[in-house]
């Protein structure tokens, strides 16, 4: 099992730069008297934030993502962002594959498993989303469902990559709703195995996070599941007071 935990922030289309900037000093302060045995901090503000969150954190141990990348590097591709631009602005992760993006943009299996491998190969650590629909779970099919998309979205990888995978089922983000912790922990158990069987050097460095409605009421309960390494929060992170409590009640549960 990978030993230190994860928390990422995905703060979507929220918060301007000056926002966003003000928030990542105000981290910083906030996080002055903390030690290294926290958990991992990634925030992923907006693309055009993310530079000048990067340099406002720069100093800090928490890490930048970027929410999406586009395929390539360099060249004639209108509005599109690479993850070797998104790296070079200072990110070390980038999410792939969210249900938005799914959704809004239609992006399938597919092009989420050329996202993951194009991020690696740009030197990002991709944090791959997964989940099912209501209607996928009232039918009895979250487990195909995941275990489709995470096989998929690894079968372009090769060798040991370093990989999150952030089971977010779709019916509890932004809802309120969250599925029972035990039950994020044992689709997080089959993650983890469909990781073993499609990408096995891989296992031991793999972390798998819980996304869906996580607040400052809930995280202990999901923290104290052993198959999750973490989270990956929308709408609490958007607050530094929140965001901080989060850090908190994962790292009381886990010490
Ligand atoms: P909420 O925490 O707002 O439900 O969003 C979850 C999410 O989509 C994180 O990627």
């Amino acid at each position: 099992m990978p030993s230190r935990s994860l928390m990422a922030a995905n703060w979507k289309m929220f918060k301007t730069v000056g926002e966003s900037t003000a928030y990542a000093k105000e981290l910083c302060r906030r996080m002055e008297s903390w030690h290294e045995e926290a958990p991992e901090q990634v925030i992923c503000p907006t693309l055009p934030a993310l530079y000048t969150v990067s340099r406002a954190l720069s100093q800090s141990s928490v890490k930048i993502g970027a929410q999406s990348l586009d395929l390539g590097r360099e060249g004639a591709n209108t509005g599109a962002v690479s993850g070797y631009l998104i790296r070079e602005a200072g990110a070390a992760y980038v999410i792939v594959g969210h249900s938005e993006r799914r959704q809004l943009y239609g992006e399938d299996d597919e092009l989420v498993a050329e996202k993951a491998a194009s991020a690696l190969a740009s030197h990002l650590i991709p944090i791959i989303c997964v989940g099912e629909t209501e209607s996928q779970r009232n039918a009895g099919e979250t487990d195909p469902v995941v275990d489709r998309q995470v096989t998929r979205a690894l079968q372009r990888l090769t060798g040991a990559a370093t990989v999150v995978i952030a089971y977010e089922p779709l019916w509890a983000i932004g809802t309120g709703l969250v599925p029972d912790p035990s039950e994020a922990n044992r689709v997080a158990g089959r993650i983890r195995d469909a990781v073993q069987k499609i990408r096995p050097e891989t296992t031991t460095t793999v972390r798998i996070l819980y996304g869906g409605s996580v607040n400052r009421g809930n995280i202990r309960d999901f923290a104290c599941q052993p198959q999750l390494d973490g989270a990956l929060v929308g709408g609490a992170s958007l607050d530094v007071a929140h965001w901080l409590d989060l850090i908190k009640g994962w790292q009381e549960v886990r010490q």
